[in-house]
């Protein structure tokens, strides 16, 4: 056989929690469908972390085929990529119970997550959202990848997950790779409408901050009319993520959808005000949506593909995690099977 140069691994992974956002789709998902070629790239659906937050059972389950459809809708091609729901891979639970061991009370303590999210859920601070790091480095872990793609905020996972691998190979001898995290060139940061210093996040108390990416064309457009602008007297739309923060966001998301330079937007709207540009950037979006909304509907009257795809991708990441398992399961001192 031909010498074949190993590609790369990549892996990530959204929580089912809701309806996924333009945010999950500028900043992630529409950069990964890129990653295919260069990479050999697998993509989760983490339904066992969304549940350290309570949900309704019937929501969860449609909340994962909905993603499922939209992965697929937006260009990840299951034939090149591993798509896969994290609950039918038992392999992330087994690990995560090893990890829960090689971690300690006092690193968890002091996750910037657990702290919000326990401030958010004050009445159910249950032990998986306190050892939901683990977790996720046993999602990572087991795939041995290069790479994991994520935001700022879960990039302290993807740092507490090294350094707990590190541990573990200190103790054991090198048994998981050290993935980094990537965070990639292109890609919005994309931030809520309303409030425009905080992430644009399916969890928002405000309906209006926050796009979904199967949302109606005119409830989209109706919520970039209404964005935040900023309160300068300069009413001009310069890119200023500092003193102009709405202004700039709205301009972050036309330059991912339309791939508009800064230079080239400030020059679009040169002389007119943020009446004109808010609409305009609203349209785009509708525009760049519409074929993916029709997609996963089309995608979602067929649900025995569905099932076929994420069938298939539980079996080739079953296949991958179970060898690091062994390994592990070994190392630790498991007695064989
Ligand atoms: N914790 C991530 C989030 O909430 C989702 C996630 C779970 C993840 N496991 C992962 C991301 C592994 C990257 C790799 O956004």
């Amino acid at each position: 056989m031909e010498n074949e140069v190993q590609k790369k691994r990549i892996l990530s992974g959204i929580q089912p929690s809701g309806d996924l956002t333009l945010g999950s789709y500028l900043g992630a998902i529409k950069n990964w469908a890129a990653l295919a070629d260069e990479y050999d790239c697998y993509y989760m659906l983490a339904d066992m972390h969304t549940i350290t937050v309570r949900q309704v059972p019937a929501e969860l389950r449609r909340h994962t085929l909905t993603q499922v459809a939209a992965y697929i809708a937006s260009g990840l091609d299951p034939e090149k990529n591993v798509l896969f729901v994290q609950s039918h891979v038992p392999a992330h639970a087994q690990l995560g119970w090893v990890l829960d061991c090689y971690t300690m009370f006092g690193e968890l303590s002091r996750m910037t997550q657990f702290k919000d999210k326990s401030a958010k859920n004050a009445d159910n601070i249950n032990a998986g959202l306190f050892t939901y790091p683990c977790l996720m480095a046993a999602d990572i872990l087991l795939y041995q990848p290069d790479f994991v793609p994520v935001g700022e905020d879960q990039k302290q996972h993807v740092e507490i997950c090294r350094d707990i691998a590190t541990r573990f190979n200190g103790i054991y001898g090198d048994t998981f790779k050290l993935p980094d995290p990537y965070i990639p060139q292109v890609g919005a940061r994309v931030m809520s409408l309303t409030s425009p210093e905080k992430k644009m996040s399916k969890s928002d108390k405000d309906p209006n901050g926050c796009v979904y990416m199967l949302e109606k064309p005119e409830d989209i457009l109706r919520k970039f009319k209404r964005a935040i602008t900023d309160s300068d007297t300069e009413r001009c739309v310069r890119f200023d993520r500092e003193n102009k923060p709405g202004v700039s966001n709205l301009m972050s998301i036309y330059s991912a959808v339309t791939g508009r330079s800064f230079e080239a937007i400030e020059a679009e709207f040169d002389g007119k005000g943020y009446g004109a540009f808010k609409p305009v950037v609203g349209e785009a979006v509708v525009e760049m949506l519409r074929p993916i909304q029709e997609e996963t509907r089309r995608l979602l009257s067929d649900k025995a593909y569905l099932e076929s795809v994420y069938r298939a991708g539980a079996e080739k990441a079953s296949y991958v995690a179970e060898k690091t398992l062994r390994k592990v399961y070994k190392k630790v001192g498991f007695l064989a099977r």
